[in-house]
């Protein structure tokens, strides 16, 4: 079994966070949800390395992670770690605005695996340099839209490509909850609107929270400051034809619901671990309005990974087998940052329908 040595640049919690043991099952480890704790779960990877500028985010490394990487050298400059550490993959987890200058430098280095924080970047021309860096040098690249490996929302991509419910006609995601951002947040709801379209955006009509019509440029440096951002609605026209709502609503409920329309049947996703499904029995033009609603409820099957777990895992077997992750490459990452950026190009004029290339 081949072994890789990791390193991450940026400590903050989706960084190196971890999950407690339930205490009634000692002998299981939860689910890891941040960089850190998935490297620590997967067996072909050493943490060599991990790097930040402040030192409250050593003391939390320390505090947190001694026990389980006692051999992780800290340091706070990311081109000395690189120079010394010499890692196979390397996390970017900085804020959006220092993604790009970084996985260039970290690409030029010689790593063969990138996994960077979401939304690639904040601007089209440092997605394309990182584009470019990753793919001169061969670099398997991977982009942190963590929905992407959960398996429900294969199972219905499934249902989309397999045409179960004759064709997709209409998506619509609501997120009405506290932290409804359309970068820091948004965007993996914008991601998973491609995912589920199956179809590269054709064009889209945006409007911003109000407050916002002077918000023409994502900053990135925000942090988790909800004011720094709007939120946003769009209606989305994809290249195979199918529609897309986003609707978003900073409000303290937590709800993020996605429904899909196809010919035959209401697919709805509401956060729980089920897809509820309302089915027409029959072809449309013979359906009575008693068989409209007939409902079932599908589960899906587990899967040994999902979401930080499942990154770690393609982004080893793209190491292993020389091939490159294909369920987030930054080129996929690229186009919903175009679409967001092209949400606020529609809010500045006036509402208008933007094209996308
Ligand atoms: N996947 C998710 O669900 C999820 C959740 C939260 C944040 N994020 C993403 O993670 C990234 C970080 O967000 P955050 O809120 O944790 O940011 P943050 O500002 O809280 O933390 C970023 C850390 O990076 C460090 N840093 C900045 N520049 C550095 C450099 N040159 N070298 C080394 N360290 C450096 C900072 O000192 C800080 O500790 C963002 O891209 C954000 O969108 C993703």
């Amino acid at each position: 079994m081949q072994k890789y040595k990791a390193a991450v640049i940026g400590l903050s919690h989706i960084s190196q966070a971890r999950s407690p043991k339930p205490s009634s099952m000692p002998a299981v480890q939860p689910m890891p949800r941040s960089h850190v704790a998935a490297y620590a779960a997967h067996p072909q990877i050493e943490l060599v390395g991990a790097c930040d500028l402040m030192p409250a985010a050593f003391e939390r490394f320390n505090n947190t992670w001694r026990d389980v990487h006692p051999n992780t050298r800290l340091y706070n400059d990311y081109r000395e770690m690189l120079a010394q550490e010499k890692p196979d993959i390397v996390s970017v987890i900085t804020p959006d605005d220092k993604h790009a200058d970084i996985v260039v430098n970290v690409a030029n280095s010689g790593v063969k695996g990138i996994w960077c924080e979401k939304p690639i970047a904040t601007t089209l021309a440092d997605a394309d340099r990182m584009i470019e860096a990753v793919e001169r040098n061969g670099v398997a690249m991977t982009v942190s839209h963590t929905r992407r490996w959960m398996p429900m929302f294969h199972r219905v991509r499934d249902l989309v490509r397999d045409k179960t419910y004759g064709n997709l006609k209409l998506v619509t995601a609501t997120s009405y909850y506290s932290r409804a951002m359309m970068f820091r947040n948004g965007t993996h709801t914008f991601d998973m609107m491609c995912f589920l379209a199956d179809a590269a955006p054709e064009w889209v009509i945006g409007e911003l929270e109000d407050g916002f019509d002077g918000f023409d440029r994502y900053q990135g440096d925000g942090g988790n400051l909800i004011s720094s951002e709007p939120s946003a609605n769009a209606y989305i026209k994809f290249k195979n034809g199918v529609r897309a709502n986003v609707l978003m609503v900073k409000s303290n409920n937590q709800t993020n619901v996605i429904e899909l329309v196809f010919d035959n049947a209401v697919v709805r996703l509401d956060g729980s671990p089920q897809i509820v499904i309302h089915r027409v029995d029959g072809p449309p033009a013979t359906a009575t309005k008693a068989a409209i609603g007939v409902t079932e409820t599908i589960g899906y099957s587990d899967w040994s990974a999902d979401r930080e777990l499942a990154v770690v895992t393609e982004l080893v077997h793209a190491l292993d087998t020389g091939t490159v992750p294909t369920i987030s490459p930054p080129r996929v990452a690229r186009t919903t940052l175009s679409l967001l950026l092209a949400v606020l190009e529609s809010h500045a004029k006036g509402n208008a329908k933007v094209m996308l290339g």
